[in-house]
């Protein structure tokens, strides 16, 4: 079969993980989470009181850093350094700092090479920001999936209380509000949709139902 390489950026809580996983998992080929590589970093540019303004200091970081991402049956393992951090890059203090950490350039050029050499070697399914405008530009399949503020927002929310974070729908909003024009006003890379991307609103659709379209999509190239 055919090496497809699938793209799928958008904007913040948009479900391209959710997505992403179950369209890899379909087509029997890698999903590669880009978001969960500048997250694992992130960690550990806090962890070691490194100042966020120092781009020098955290490039050099990103680059003693080993990131691995390992698919396992309960979904993909992110490995920083060894250790299994899954968990831990989704919590609240990382989420706040990790746009200011990914708009660094250094730091985008050193993952960047990363995700290019996983898709060299295999058939992916590749998600983040600017994986059909920089990483990927050449995709056999591009998205770019989003949904209204307030419909991304309440995912989150639900996904933040199952968690038993004490946040409000109101400081979710926000914060992927304010996340979205980081990424979206960054000078390297930022976060927009591809000259070449289908467009899928997600508002009103169903996980399912993404998937179905992505994969009616992806079978023209099979
Ligand atoms: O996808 P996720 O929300 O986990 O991504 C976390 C952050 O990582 C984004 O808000 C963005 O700052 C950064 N990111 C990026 N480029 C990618 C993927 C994620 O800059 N390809």
């Amino acid at each position: 079969m055919k090496r497809l390489r699938v793209a799928i950026d958008g904007p913040a809580g948009a479900g391209k993980s959710t997505v992403a996983k179950r369209v890899a998992q379909r087509l029997g080929i890698l999903y590669v989470d880009t978001g969960a590589m500048y997250r694992a970093l992130t960690l550990k540019v806090i962890r070691n009181h490194i100042d966020f303004s120092d781009r020098d200091m955290v490039t050099d970081l990103a680059e003693r850093t080993q990131i691995l991402l390992q698919n396992s049956p309960s979904g993909q393992l992110v490995i920083l350094d060894g250790e299994d951090v899954t968990e831990e890059i989704r919590t609240p203090s990382v989420t706040r700092a990790v746009s200011v950490i990914s708009a660094i350039p250094g730091v985008r050029k050193h993952m960047v090479v990363k995700q290019r050499a996983l898709a060299s070697r295999q058939g992916v399914v590749m998600d983040g920001r600017d994986i059909g405008t920089y990483v990927l530009p050449d995709a056999d399949v591009k998205i770019f999936l989003t949904a209204s503020l307030r419909t991304r927002a309440e995912r989150r929310f639900q996904d933040m209380l199952e968690k038993g974070y004490l946040v409000t729908l109101e400081e979710i909003e926000e914060e992927i509000r304010k996340r979205d024009e980081l990424d979206s006003k960054r000078d390297i890379a930022p976060l927009e949709q591809a000259s070449d991307a289908v467009l899928i609103d997600s508002t009103g659709l169903s996980i399912g139902q993404v998937v179905e379209r992505i994969l009616g999509i992806c079978l023209n190239y099979l």
